[in-house]
């Protein structure tokens, strides 16, 4: 893993911030060397502050402290935030953009000159050093850009390079994905409940049934279809439970989950990169 080089700049104070400076701290990087800016919302800079980071509401001094901006604000935000961002940009600046559904293209033109962009979709178990990152240079970002984007989002995960028209699909798998996630795990807490197991032991259980299937198919390299037959034994309850999930279109249910988030990227990309007729 490539280390995390120089200060850096967050331009958003809200939770994909919260998550990624908390990541970064946990690596290992200086509270000091990690600058924060938001709109309004004084609280959450303070939140910062109270950790240590350098938090103020002018984005000239985040510039003028970071070499690496991270751009987390909502895609809403996207426009007044560049327009801002704009008369303090320097050369020497690296964009790693985070806005879902905000192309390197808009942010460049909105930039102006050669901004070095790299977009990312990270999540929020950055917090924790678990995002599923995917990044996608912009057409000025060098090989030193992305060494430089991936340091950083290593150093709160995995981190894989796709082609740019594929991040909203990674949007909605690995952004949204979490959320998903949590969907099964309150779904399952509450027919355990029903169950009648206490409520605190069931989240337990759920929540390490799900930590340890994915640990299991990532440390063995097991395919999960392969993994699902090892414990269906034929006639047991495995069966028995997986048969209702499949009788009740669990599959495309999940599909049109995905579908749908993607489809919603590629609508915030269109609704906030065009600016409105008139
Ligand atoms: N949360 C995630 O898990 C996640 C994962 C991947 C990507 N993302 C992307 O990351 C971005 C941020 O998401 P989020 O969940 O962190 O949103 P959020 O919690 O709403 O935070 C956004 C922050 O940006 C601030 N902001 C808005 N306009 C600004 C401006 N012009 N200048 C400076 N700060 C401004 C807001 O301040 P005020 O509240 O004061 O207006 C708010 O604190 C989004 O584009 C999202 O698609 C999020």
């Amino acid at each position: 893993m490539r280390t995390v080089q120089g200060p850096i700049g967050f331009v958003g104070a809200g939770a994909l911030t919260d998550a990624l400076a908390g990541g970064l701290l946990a690596a290992g990087v200086p509270p000091e060397r990690m600058w924060v800016c938001n709109r309004g919302h004084a609280d959450r800079l303070e939140r910062f502050r109270q950790v240590g980071l350098r938090a103020t509401p002018s984005k000239a001094d985040v510039a003028d402290a970071a070499d690496l901006l991270v751009l987390a604000v909502k895609p809403a935000d996207a426009a007044a935030a560049l327009d801002e961002l704009r008369p303090s940009l320097r050369p020497r600046h690296r964009i790693v953009s985070c806005m879902a559904g905000i192309s390197t293209a808009y942010v460049e033109a909105a930039l102006g000159g050669q901004p070095r962009v790299v977009r990312a979709m990270p999540n929020i178990a950055s917090a924790v050093r678990a995002s599923a990152t995917a990044i996608s240079p912009g057409r000025y970002a060098d090989g030193a850009d992305i060494d430089a984007a991936s340091a950083l989002l290593q150093a709160v995960g995995e981190v894989v390079r796709v082609d740019e028209p594929l991040l909203d699909a990674v949007t909605a798998l690995a952004g949204s994905g979490p959320a998903y996630v949590y969907c099964l795990v309150d779904a399952m807490v509450a027919a355990a409940s029903d169950l009648g197991l206490p409520e605190p032991v069931a989240m337990q259980l759920a929540l390490r049934t799900v930590a340890g299937a994915a640990r299991l198919a990532l440390e063995t390299e097991r395919r999960p279809a392969d993994l699902r037959a090892a414990v269906s034994s034929p006639g047991g309850t495995t069966v028995a439970g997986v048969g209702v999930l499949e009788a009740g279109g669990f599959a495309a249910l999940v599909a049109a989950a995905l579908r749908r988030a993607a489809e919603r990227s590629e609508e915030l990309g269109r609704q906030w990169v065009q600016p409105p007729p008139g």
